[in-house]
């Protein structure tokens, strides 16, 4: 049908005849001359309709944008005052002698250029936003992304191997999605959170290396780097500790931005703790390109008069901690009210600041509403703490831990954006040494961090009952550039310290019987030492396109509601369907049957 991509077309094909098939990009009306931007898969061409050449003039005339073509004619240079140098395809045109319309198509719902186009109205005619030169390059380099994965893992000895979809509960922290059996009355599957049980179940399968690029479903709210529905690279590995892990990981993902990008990232990546993560930057997912950091000042607060600093720093869940912002004096009292504003969704009942115009004077060269409350001494240690220079600003966060870690956090990454200090590259880092368990200070219980098969520092189930709060777990995360990649642990192997986890964590021997006895049993039958990792597949395709959202990488990806626009669903099913899955839908007044 065809002997070239459009976008291939080049001088070196000057006087030969070429057929192209593609999309109507734009057509224009030149002085009698008929311009037709032909788009497919490589990139654009131009073809030219003359009126010499009756027949297919007549038709040029008639196609409209989106139209499918297919043309058939012979190559020329443009003349040099004509020459489009943004293009690859740029010096040349086809002058046309055969066209033919494959396919006509309805007016475009957007034009493919046009920037403020709904995203509900895009995901609708999906197939069209594809047709964007943009997608198609995104598609394309995460499809290069998978390309390169299995390459390493291939090298490596890892095996591929596929794990169901229709299955039990995976806790991973989100809800499940259900589907109804229909030979088990009242009986369910969930579709998987993660493949966690199965991989571990390979490893005591004596599988040694395994990987899989896979769904994932969670059925939790929606953000711009969460969909309901997501992919995974998911990795476990048998007889390997944690450094031998990230090592091998690490290696895989400095190939993968050498391959993809011809970017060499730092080696090794850096490593921090997550106490220490949550020092400096309120988060264990910094993003390490803000050269901004959090100064703790609990401990210092704890005799001042000022209440708002005082209550939290003698709270033994509050903290007070400073954020120095270089050159942030210059910040007028409008901006500060609008930081102020910002930090309130994160929970944060204000925003103390002192400006620092020339601090080597002491009092006299601060301004703030709040300096009048803090001693000498006390003020002292802030600003040599804090380092704060000359033109500096000092925001402070006082309040329960979590609310000042978000709320710094948050302020960290916008006032990075916001005074253009962000600094370019790529910042990776692992975050080691998680606690093992977690308080929920709601639900009054404890929680694990990454899931309830993560091997604790310590082998001792005692240990783990007396203290769980001093526990640390052997879990690892990756992050780049503010971008949690992924995360992984070596695993529990032993039957009687996931017994002691699911005890810390309100787990009854009932229920764990109930929910995982398959799985309880099996680390009964020769279970080897393992551990792995999963990366967020979408995550990583978004890094490196350098996209917003993780929509922008996915090809039919859900709305923040976790509805798909193109093919309505979900959508109700009929009564007759129902039945057969042995489900009743209580009717709302006003409903049809189901
Ligand atoms: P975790 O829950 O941390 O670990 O998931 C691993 C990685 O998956 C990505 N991710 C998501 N991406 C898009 N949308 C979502 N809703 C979403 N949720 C998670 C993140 C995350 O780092 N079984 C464990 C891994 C292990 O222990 O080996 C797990 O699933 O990038
Ligand atoms: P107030 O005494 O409430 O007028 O607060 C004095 C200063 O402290 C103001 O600049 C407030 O924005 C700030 N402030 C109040 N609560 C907090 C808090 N929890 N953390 C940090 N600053 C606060």
């Amino acid at each position: 049908m065809r002997t070239h991509y459009c976008g291939d077309v080049d001088e070196a094909l000057s006087g030969r005849e070429v057929v192209v098939c593609g999309w109507v990009n734009r057509r224009r009306d030149h002085g009698g001359v008929i311009f037709i931007d032909l788009r497919d898969r490589a990139g654009l061409l131009q073809i030219v309709a003359d009126p010499a050449c009756a027949d297919v003039f007549a038709l040029a005339e008639s196609v409209r944008n989106e139209f499918v073509l297919k043309v058939t004619g012979t190559v020329r240079p443009r003349p040099p005052d004509t020459a489009n140098p943004e293009l690859p395809t740029g010096r040349v045109e086809v002058a046309c002698e055969r066209l033919e319309i494959l396919n006509e198509a309805a007016t475009p719902p957007f034009q493919l250029d046009e920037d403020d186009v709904s995203e509900e109205v895009r995901l609708r005619y999906r197939y069209v936003d594809l047709r964007r030169p943009q997608m198609q390059r995104r598609l394309m380099t995460r499809a290069a992304i998978a390309r390169t994965l299995r390459a390493f893992l291939d090298a490596h000895g890892f095996v591929e191997i596929e794990t169901p979809m229709l299955t039990r509960a995976t806790p991973e922290g989100a809800r499940d999605y259900l589907v109804p059996s229909r030979t088990q009355a009242h009986a369910f599957f969930a579709l998987p959170q993660s493949p966690q049980l199965f991989k571990q179940l390979l490893m005591m399968g004596g599988l040694d290396r395994y990987y899989q690029i896979t769904r994932c479903f969670r059925d939790e709210d929606l953000r711009a780097d969460r969909q309901p529905e997501f992919t995974q690279l998911d990795v476990e590995t048998s007889f390997l500790d944690e450094d031998q892990i990230t090592d091998l990981m690490e290696a895989m993902i400095r190939r993968l931005f050498r391959d993809v990008l011809d970017v060499a990232l730092p080696d090794p990546f850096v490593r921090v703790t997550h106490a220490e993560a949550v020092r400096r930057y309120g988060t264990d997912r910094p993003d390490l390109r803000v050269p901004l950091e959090l100064t703790e000042l609990t401990e210092w607060m704890r005799g001042v008069e000022f209440q708002v600093f005082s209550g939290p720093a003698n709270d033994p869940e509050g903290r007070v901690a400073a954020l120095r912002v270089p050159g942030g004096a210059r910040l007028t009292r409008k901006e500060i009210d609008g930081y102020t504003e910002y930090v309130r969704r994160y929970g944060a009942k204000g925003l103390a600041y002192i400006k620092c115009e020339q601090p080597a004077r002491g009092r006299a060269g601060l301004q703030s509403p709040i300096v009048k409350f803090l001693p000498d001494d006390v003020l002292a240690h802030v600003l040599t703490e804090t380092a704060a220079d000359a033109g500096d600003l000092l925001f402070f966060g006082a309040g329960h831990r979590d609310v000042v870690n978000d709320t710094l956090a948050a302020l960290r990454v916008r006032l990075g954006r916001d005074l253009g200090l962000v600094e370019s590259g790529w910042r990776p880092l692992w975050v080691v040494d998680f606690p093992a368990f977690t308080w929920d200070r709601r639900e009054k219980r404890w929680l694990s961090p990454h899931h309830p098969f993560t091997a604790p520092r310590t082998d001792d189930p005692r240990r783990l009952r007396d203290d769980p709060g001093a526990c640390l777990s052997r879990a690892y995360d990756v992050v780049i550039n503010g971008v949690e990649l992924g995360g992984g642990s070596v695993r529990i192997h032993k039957r009687a310290l996931q017994q002691a986890v699911f005890e810390v964590l309100g787990i009854s021997r009932q229920e764990a019987d109930a929910k995982f006895g398959f799985f309880l049993r099996a680390l009964e039958h020769g279970c080897p030492p393992h551990g792995g990792i999963a990366f967020g597949f979408d995550r990583m395709a978004l890094l490196l396109t350098s996209g917003r959202s993780i929509r922008d990488v996915m090809a039919f990806p859900k709305t923040q509601t976790a509805a798909c626009p193109l093919t309505d669903a979900p959508a109700p099913a009929t009564s007759a369907q129902l039945r057969e899955l042995h489900l009743k839908l209580e009717r709302r007044t006003g409903d049809g049957d189901a």
